[in-house]
């Protein structure tokens, strides 16, 4: 979402100017287009050609340095999607809640009719000082927005509130904030990762399903404004800040807790990868080895996606098939029989496509068209599924 965006960054006097440059780069591999302005404090910190370095851009810090082309305070605002100034320093927060314009960056911020974010970063007194907060209180309601400071160890050896949020979270933040609320107000429930089935009190089958689809289908639905619930099978810890997440290990415990919000939503995504069999006689106790080999019954799970499909009221169904063998042929079967609306098929033997790669390689099947995509992040192609919704 940041690429191609005019991100015009502000930098003040903050220990934390150090951190910019990590931000810097971040943006630049999203894609964002930058242009810097330095306080005269911060050009204490960090040189600017640091920033000139990982920022891939032009720093600007002198006021008065203008050109007969152009008025440099007036034009950069002009310029930019956005004006991020991070860190914000608590002397640049007060003279911005009043209007003073005695430097650069201070003269393009009361130039600016763009949206404004600071991120805040200073030592827990000055946060606190009742200065500072009606600082910040007035920017609010002059409608600058504030990515908050976290609590932790600061420069000043002290712990508490004021460290500048960190670089990936701002990239976050910027990312949402350009994300564009076409799912506001859908309820959407996205199922994610592999199930298990226990053999025994230890031992169980599953498959090798990493969930990463599934939690990029999350993630970026919450950034479009849908209201989430991932239902999650046992996957490695990946992040999905401020989404409802419900862990889940066998398949019956993955149809009842999506039994549970089934009716009251407008979509089901299956990109979990629930297993097919279970053992018939699962053992309370761990099965000893007695040197002969082990027979397991196997019986047919409930196919869960079928279920939902078939009491399906203004619901939409996508499901995913992952096949080695006649990937299209199969997804249409697939569709059909399980009445789905949609099913995002993709070949487990290329390379770049199916469990636990950053990629997929799909082709989005519905009942009268087979739309095929290129190899793409999962993110992008979370993207693509998600705007079947709209
Ligand atoms: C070592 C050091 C670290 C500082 N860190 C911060 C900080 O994190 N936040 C802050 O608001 N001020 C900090 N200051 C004070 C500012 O640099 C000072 O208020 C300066 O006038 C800010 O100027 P500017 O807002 O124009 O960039 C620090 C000063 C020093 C000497």
């Amino acid at each position: 979402m940041l690429k191609g965006k005019n991100i015009l960054l502000g930098i003040t006097g903050g220990i934390a100017s150090y951190k910019v440059l990590d931000l810097c780069s971040r943006l630049n591999k999203e894609g964002a287009i930058l242009k810097i302005i330095m306080t005269t404090s911060a050009c204490e910190f960090v040189r600017p050609l640091s920033f000139e370095t990982m920022g891939k851009c032009r720093v600007f810090t002198d006021l008065f340095e203008g050109s007969h082309e152009s008025v440099h305070h007036i034009d950069l605002p002009k310029w930019a999607d956005v004006f991020l100034i991070a860190p914000a320093s608590a002397n640049t927060i007060g003279k911005m809640a009043n209007g003073i314009a005695d430097n650069f960056l201070l003269s393009s911020y009361l130039a600016c009719d763009k949206d404004v974010i600071i991120a805040p970063s200073m030592n827990t007194n000055m946060l606190n000082n009742q200065a500072t907060v009606k600082n910040i209180k007035t920017l609010l309601e002059y409608g600058v927005k504030v990515i908050e400071p976290e609590p932790g160890l600061l420069a000043c050896n002290t712990v508490g509130d004021g460290r500048m949020e960190e670089p990936e979270k701002i990239v976050s933040y910027l990312d949402d904030y350009f994300t564009e609320k076409d799912l506001m107000g859908k309820k959407i429930i996205i199922s994610a990762g592999p199930t298990v089935e226990p053999i025994d009190y230890v031992r169980y089958i599953t498959n090798k399903s990493s969930g990463k689809m599934g939690y990029n289908i999350a993630r970026e639905a919450k950034k479009r404004g849908a209201e989430v619930v991932l239902v999650s099978g046992p996957v490695k810890p990946m992040e999905i800040d401020g989404i409802k997440r419900i862990e889940v290990r066998t398949n019956s415990e993955m149809k009842d807790v999506i039994e549970r919000y089934f009716d009251n939503s407008d979509a089901l995504i299956m990109s979990a990868a629930p297993v097919d069999y279970k053992v018939e006689n699962p053992s309370d106790r761990k099965i000893k080895k007695t040197g002969n080999s082990l027979k397991l019954n196997l019986i047919e799970n409930d196919d869960i996606i079928k279920y939902f499909a078939s009491k399906k009221t203004k619901q939409l169904i996508i499901g995913f098939a992952a096949e080695t063998d006649d990937l299209i042929e199969n997804a249409k079967t697939k569709l059909k029989n399980k009445n789905l609306d949609y099913i995002v098929a993709n070949d487990l033997t290329k390379w770049g496509a199916g469990f636990d790669v950053d990629t997929n390689i799909a082709s989005i099947v519905s009942k009268d068209k087979v739309r095929k995509l290129e190899i793409m992040p999962k993110e992008e192609l979370a993207n693509e599924i998600l705007s079947l919704l709209r």
